[in-house]
């Protein structure tokens, strides 16, 4: 059963690519500091969804592999600590292939609430899902997950247990400062009685993360000079696309891969008339990625009022699975 209407058409559309003014603001705000930056979330329209589908199959990209397979090794323990008639608070749905993993093993679930930015995306997504567990509320929410949002209620447990759903590591893509600050929010989402899993990539060599972030097939490069593309087409941008390359590096300082878009040559770009200089080699800074040890994280969930119940990891300790409480 998808109840999605209601929820999906009463909030407000922030993907930016219908009017509204958030894009062109944060873009032109990014391109006026020091460093240049542009935010990571809008690498995701239609085609940066795709193509971040397809890094997500490539063999040097196995952050999305490994946590599959940790959640379906330990998915009887996952289960058992979410416990029965629960409801799965997803942020950042996306495809929710994920969240199937957990529904096959949980015992009668009572709800999945998909929160997504991108609209038609979700909408698909849920669909899909409520075709395959009818038995199951599915009730999608479209909203940016990192601001506060008010969740819908299943119908038929209004009660059941929240337990929230974050997997893909889509936490790294925040700083540790905001990692708290979201925290709370997701806190204040789930309750006191309120559990969340999350995915969470970990610290390694450094030739395994560059690899993953720089694929031999380029995948990665169009995800990243795709948003050139979109602010040429959504904000009258005249980037000149052949003389952008991307690059991706370790920041060991910081725990982070960081995305850049390199500019080749000295050059100026126009959005809605605005000039923007580039000088040769200067970055834009396009998305950072943090990888953290396990105490490491665990320590920035309890400052945001997290107690750690269980960490998973594969084999050769590629990628966590944390398991969290409402303390
Ligand atoms: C969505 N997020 C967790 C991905 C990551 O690894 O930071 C996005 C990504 N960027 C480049 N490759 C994948």
């Amino acid at each position: 059963m998808v109840n999605s209407m209601e929820h999906t058409d009463i909030k407000q559309d922030l993907t930016g690519d219908s009017g509204d003014g958030g894009f062109l603001d944060e873009v032109l705000a990014g391109l006026s500091k020091s460093p240049k930056t542009l935010p990571c979330k809008y690498l995701y329209d239609e085609k940066g969804s795709q193509l971040f589908d397809a890094i997500c199959e490539l063999d040097e990209y196995y952050p999305t592999s490994t946590e599959e397979m940790v959640l379906r090794d330990n998915s009887g323990e996952i289960a058992d600590l979410i416990g029965p008639e629960a409801q799965l608070i997803e942020y950042g749905a996306g495809s929710l292939q994920k969240v199937r993993i957990l529904l096959d093993s949980m015992e009668a679930p009572a709800a999945v609430i998909p929160l997504d930015i991108s609209r038609e995306h979700l909408m698909a997504s849920a669909k899909t899902l409520a075709e395959e567990y009818p038995q199951v509320e599915i009730l999608p929410v479209c909203a940016d997950f990192s601001t506060p949002t008010s969740l819908p209620e299943p119908v038929g447990n209004p009660e059941a247990k929240k337990v929230g759903f974050f997997p893909g590591s889509t936490i790294g893509n925040f700083t540790p400062e905001e990692v708290i600050n979201f925290l709370e929010i997701v806190a204040d989402d789930l309750g006191a009685q309120g559990e969340f899993l999350l995915g969470v990539d970990v610290k390694k060599d450094e030739s395994i993360l560059r690899a993953a972030y720089n694929d031999r097939e380029g995948v990665t490069a169009a995800f990243n000079i795709n948003l050139l593309h979109r602010i040429n087409r959504e904000l009258k941008g005249n980037f000149d696309l052949s003389k952008w390359r991307h690059d991706a590096i370790y920041n060991d300082d910081r725990g982070r891969v960081e995305m850049h878009l390199v500019s080749q040559c000295a050059q100026t770009a126009h959005i809605m008339g605005q000039p923007f200089e580039f000088t040769k080699d200067e970055t834009i800074h396009t998305e950072s990625s943090h990888k953290y040890n396990i105490e490491e994280f665990v320590d920035l969930a309890k400052s945001a009022g997290f107690s750690s119940l269980q960490t998973w990891m594969d084999k050769k300790s590629m990628f966590s699975v944390h398991y969290l409480k409402v303390a």
